[in-house]
């Protein structure tokens, strides 16, 4: 069977469009997700760390600005593959991806540096831990 009539059968391709509502929303109305309600549920944030409240420090990206570079670092461990940081991931003022950096735990500190010539307003770093989930702040331009 075609995966669309499958979903068609399923009553879910309004539910598959419907996803992409909140990315649209955003766009357009630019909600900040720092105080979005996915903060604390989807993604965490140093004033919104949900379950994980307690793991903010270790877990918030950090963000420091020299010039046309950033540095993101993250102040975790990097317990070979048990417990880990498994990549930073930077994201433009729309949400829009950007750029990401893979750790390998053997041998990586959760340190990443990008350049953002170009970028205007604002950017957004995300930080996966491999246990505690996505970690996001924001930086103004
Ligand atoms: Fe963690």
């Amino acid at each position: 069977m075609h995966r669309r009539l499958f979903l068609k059968g399923l009553g879910l391709i309004g539910v598959a469009s419907s996803m992409a509502l909140p990315k649209i929303a955003m766009a357009g109305g630019l909600l900040d997700p720092m105080n979005s309600k996915l903060a604390g549920s989807l993604f965490y944030t140093m004033e919104m760390p949900g379950r994980w409240t307690g793991k903010e420090a270790g877990h918030v990206p950090m963000i420091e600005r020299s010039g046309n570079m950033i540095e993101v670092t993250t102040g975790h461990e990097m317990d070979g593959y048990t417990h880990y940081i498994v990549k930073h991931i930077l994201l433009d003022e729309n949400l829009d991806f950007v750029a990401e950096t893979i750790f390998d735990p053997d041998v990586d500190a959760p340190i990443s540096t990008y350049d953002v010539t170009g970028m205007r307003s604002a950017l957004y770093a995300v930080s996966l831990c491999n246990k505690h989930d996505a970690w996001l702040n924001r930086l103004a331009l």
